[in-house]
């Protein structure tokens, strides 16, 4: 049918299918701010204006919207002049992943269009339609308050952190008296002292790192690197892209827990006309792998092949379609026949190791599980000391056990990869991951091409949180690029993106220490059953890195790890931000508050009695190291912490005094309602040491900018962004100077990828590195240019290199000496960077709830997190990383989780019944930037993007039972399970 809408002020002749959505036809049209984030409306990734109205374009048809104006993000700006919406959102760091964005800043164009002067009540509102993974929210209403004043008239605020003094003695990372004496700030407003700030809306507070230089780039609120792109909504995702003669993929999943599949009659979908391949275990060659995003060798069991004979869960893979169109790829799958064997299934690890149990992994052909029989992939085990003796010398032996639920990522965009054959008879792999080189890597063998056929392009990815850590689709892709010869496309829907591609493990923890009466721990033993569902993806990592979070945060003589890891038929788990850690800190936080309250001693004093401090060593990390070789032997020992402030910090602010002040926990006019305040410690990893690693390229061009190639992948954390300051800091210019470009496995050094908390640190240390070294040649060439028999004492600023002697000569000229005048050469370097360390970051993360006796529902109040990052590189986006991890976590403990009938079909399987955090449902949210030098750091930078999942969940527990007096060791803390507990307890 042909219709003609009226897109931005202009009309537009479309011919489309009378059931073709909005967001078809706009994107078909080249309007990509339009994002797919599901099929009914339930992310708002897809929403337009419609007559000043947001309407979310995936659940309308695009020929209901005749005879309506409607207004997309591509209008706002005027050329390079951005729009005050756009420029509020880029100021206040508002962007991560900026796949919501153009969403959100509609919706801020609809409230304030009507109401010039919202309050954040009614900003939180407006952008309740739109559901964002990343932020938080907490800059995006900022923004919205930012725009409002701007329009109307108000001069921008200065966007900035909020410097306050340090509360306790704060010791340098040798141990020594750095007394907060001789505190040098950085970033923020410099002045050491308590500032006046008056903020539109609640800023981070910023404590100061003790003696370090004043930094010209490193550690201030730089706008992001990328966010132009972002707030214009140009082209810079996946599917941001037209190819001609592109097929569309989709896949045929199963409807069973466990089976084999006996035949597979794919006539009718072979002879479709439109259809172009249909791939399956019998057409496709068997090749064992294992779809974790991990260092070469990936750890076995490799348990897995691109089609197997038999299924292991509800939404396992069983086909694969290639078509002119999505439909008719839907419709070729229906009717692809399927003969299975359904054999019986387990669901939980305790029903999978007993004698009898279904065998999930029977086939000949997968080496190396642990004991099949009883489906444990691994069983691992370490122990320091004797924890034996340890019980039988304590004052106290404790016994407690915890389970964790399982809980999907949900990244606003879902798993989607394009692939194509380009000139040279080369695969290019255009896809959303966070590994695209253990991507190239890993899909070579399966597509039967060598790695250099293959190339994988990573651009703009709309969130990971660990769930694109994985080779999940693109031997998909890849395969029916090979079959048909043409480009495809597959996206995961949303019901498919809970099902089909990974989660979060479930495990069940049980925690026993031996404690002497003043308190002090003389044995932690941590058992731990892993739920890694049907293939061992992540299986012995995740859980090797919940032992390691497990009993690396407190000090004891005696400690043990025994973990089984267990196979069931859930959908899979693997990587998910945290990798781990909020397992263990759930059972190990609730654990201590539990403990302390058992020997009757003050919770904090409890626990700062037992962390590790400056100067403690690790003694269990080098038994629990990642990776098939033991790539850590020296025990590591902890260089800088601010965990003592972050405690005194977050006290303050969460006003803790009042945990013990009965008028406050109770409320006479309602009797049912109990208030109460909680407290975890958290302690995290900067990347894996003597693995990760990553490598950076950096050259000088004509007009003295540069371009920074770096194989690391911004998810939206603001990666390139910190990796930018940090060359520019070295450089002497200014960040608009650095061109970054992440990631492209043809183009850019390697890197192992974004996980474990390692790009700042490893990649930041490989990006100082080769700037170290451009450095050293722009002082060369300048030494040239002045006629200097030495570089001595040349200083790189303010894009000039400076003599000492006076002389200056500017970068510009130097670039155009070196390219285009005399001795000419390209000014570049190369490095790259592996740790032997992983520093932790430590915080102290503080909740207060209201509990409704009656009914159950916790309502959570507040959230405090104190962090200790070493070095802040940029406070906006480290910050904004704490606020979405804080919120992820509260998801975690509060209300997601992923359901299942006695059949293991997922029943929530979409955003409206699996619940995550909208924007006018959030607790009131502080962040606390605790700065700490970390000797083994760029500029002193440690970690900060995983570690804000470890402990909303055990502070929520542990304020539940402040309020009540119930324990509860399960999470999320739903009505029922709360109700039930208060029920069961009192
Ligand atoms: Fe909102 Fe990523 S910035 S989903």
């Amino acid at each position: 049918m042909q219709i003609t809408l009226d897109i931005n002020g202009n009309s537009h002749n479309i011919t489309c299918q009378a059931g073709d959505s909005l967001l078809r036809v706009l994107r078909s049209e080249g309007f990509f701010s339009i994002k797919y984030g599901s099929d009914y409306g339930d992310t708002g990734a897809s929403a337009v204006l419609i007559d000043g109205k947001l309407v979310n374009a995936d659940v309308i048809l695009a020929s209901q919207t005749e005879g309506h104006t409607i207004t997309t993000i591509e209008s706002m700006a005027q050329g390079i002049q951005l729009d005050p919406i756009q420029d509020a959102y880029v100021r206040t760091g508002a962007i991560q992943c900026g796949y919501c964005t153009p969403a959100m800043m509609l919706a801020t164009k609809e409230l304030l269009t009507d109401n010039p002067n919202p309050t954040e009540e009614d900003a939180r509102e407006a952008l309740s339609g739109v559901l964002c993974r990343c932020t938080g929210y907490i800059k995006p209403v900022q923004a919205i308050m930012e725009a409002a004043a701007v329009i109307r008239g108000e001069d921008p605020s200065e966007i900035d952190v909020n410097v306050v003094h340090p509360l306790t003695f704060m010791p340098d990372h040798d141990g020594d008296d750095g007394g907060g004496v001789d505190v040098t700030p950085i970033g923020g407003s410099g002045n050491g002292t308590q500032t006046d700030v008056k903020p539109r809306t609640k800023l981070p507070k910023f404590i100061f790192a003790p003696q370090k230089p004043e930094m010209d780039v490193v550690g201030k609120p730089e706008v992001k690197v990328d966010a132009l792109k972002l707030v214009k909504g140009n082209p810079a995702f996946v599917d941001d892209i037209e190819m001609r003669g592109m097929l569309h993929a989709k896949m045929l999943w199963s409807p069973h827990a466990h089976a084999r599949i006996i035949s597979i009659d794919d006539s009718e979908a072979q002879n479709m006309p439109g259809v172009h391949a249909v791939l399956h275990c019998f057409n496709v060659p068997r090749i064992k792998y294992a779809s974790g995003g991990q260092s070469y060798p990936n750890p076995k069991p490799y348990d897995q092949v691109s089609f197997d004979n038999k299924v292991r869960y509800v939404g396992d893979r069983v086909a694969a379609v290639a078509a002119e169109t999505v439909e008719i790829a839907e419709a070729a799958i229906k009717t692809i026949k399927v003969e299975y064997e359904v054999l019986p299934a387990v669901f939980t690890p305790e029903d999978a190791i007993k004698d009898g149990a279904p065998i999930i992994h029977d086939e000949d052909d997968t080496e190396h599980i642990h004991d099949a029989e009883h489906n444990i992939s691994h069983h691992i085990e370490a122990e320091v000391g004797n924890v034996e003796k340890g019980f039988a010398e304590a004052d106290h032996v404790f016994e407690y056990t915890y389970h964790v639920h399982q809980v999907q990522q949900t990244p606003i965009e879902p798993h989607i990869a394009i692939s194509y054959w380009d000139a040279d008879e080369r695969l290019v792999i255009r896809t959303s991951t966070q590994v695209p080189f253990h991507a190239r890597r890993m899909v070579a063998p399966l597509l039967g091409l060598p790695v250099r056929r293959i190339r994988v392009i990573k651009p703009r990815i709309g969130g990971g949180f660990g769930v694109k850590q994985e080779m999940l689709i693109e031997d998909v892709v890849g395969h029916l690029t090979i079959a048909t010869g043409r480009p495809v496309r597959l996206e995961l829907d949303r019901a498919e993106e809970f099902i089909s591609s990974r989660t979060r493990h479930p495990q069940t923890v049980t925690y026993k220490t031996g404690v002497n009466s003043d308190g002090q721990l003389m044995s932690i033993k941590m058992t731990v059953l892993g739920n890694t569902g049907p293939y061992a993806t992540h299986g012995l990592t995740v859980q090797t890195v919940t032992g390691l979070r497990g009993l690396s945060t407190y000090n004891a003589p005696n400690m043990k790890f025994d973990c089984k890891v267990v196979y069931t038929n859930i959908p899979v788990p693997g990587a998910y931000r945290g990798y781990g850690g909020p397992q263990a800190l759930f059972a190990l936080e609730n654990y201590m508050d539990e403990v302390a309250h058992q020997l009757g001693l003050d919770v904090i004093e409890f626990k700062q009695l037992n962390y590790v401090k400056v100067g403690d060593p690790l003694p269990i990390a080098p038994l629990l190291g990642e990776g098939e070789a033991d790539n850590v032997s020296d025990v590591p020992v902890i260089l800088s912490s601010g965990l003592d402030e972050c405690v005194a910090q977050g006290m303050e602010a969460i006003d803790w005094e009042r945990r013990y002040d009965d008028n406050w926990r109770t409320d006479p006019d309602r009797p049912h309602i109990k208030r109460g305040l909680g407290l975890a410690i958290c302690m995290h990893g900067t990347a894996i040491p003597g693995l990760d690693m990553g490598g950076a390229s950096i050259k000088i061009n004509d007009d003295g900018s540069f371009n920074v190639l770096v194989g690391a992948t911004d998810l939206g954390t603001g990666s390139d962004t910190v990796l930018a300051q940090m060359a520019a800091e070295i450089l002497g210019v200014p960040t608009e100077d650095i061109l970054m470009y992440s990631s492209d496995t043809d183009m850019t050094p390697f890197d192992t990828g974004a996980y474990a908390s390692s790009t700042t640190y490893i990649s930041g240390m490989a990006v100082k590195k080769a700037a170290e070294g451009v450095r050293e040649q722009i002082k060369e060439r300048a030494a040239l240019m002045l006629s200097l028999d030495t570089t001595e004492g040349i200083l790189l600023k303010d894009r000039h290199a400076h003599a000492p002697d006076g002389q200056h000569v500017s970068m510009e000229a130097i670039a155009l000496h070196s390219l285009h005048q005399d001795q000419q050469r390209q000014i570049m370097d190369t490095a790259s960077y592996v740790s032997m360390e992983s520093p932790p970051p430590f915080a102290a993360q503080f909740a207060e709830v209201e509990v409704d006796t009656d009914t159950g529902q916790v309502t959570v109040k507040k959230l405090v997190m104190a962090v200790d990052a070493g070095v802040i590189i940029n406070p906006i986006t480290a910050s904004g990383q704490v606020e979405g991890g804080m919120v992820q976590a509260l998801g975690y403990g509060h209300c997601e989780e992923m359901v299942y009938d006695d059949k293991g079909h997922m029943l929530n399987a979409q955003l409206g019944d699996y619940k995550i955090y909208a924007a006018h449902e959030m607790p009131d949210m502080e962040t606390i930037l605790v700065q700490t030098v970390e000797p083994s750091g760029p500029f002193g930078a440690k970690a900060i993007a995983e570690i804000p999942k470890d402990g909303v969940a055990p502070a929520l527990a542990n304020a539940v039972f402040n309020a009540t007096g119930v324990r509860i060791r399960d999470i999320p803390l739903t009505p029922e399970r709360v109700w039930q507990a208060i029920k069961t307890q009192s």
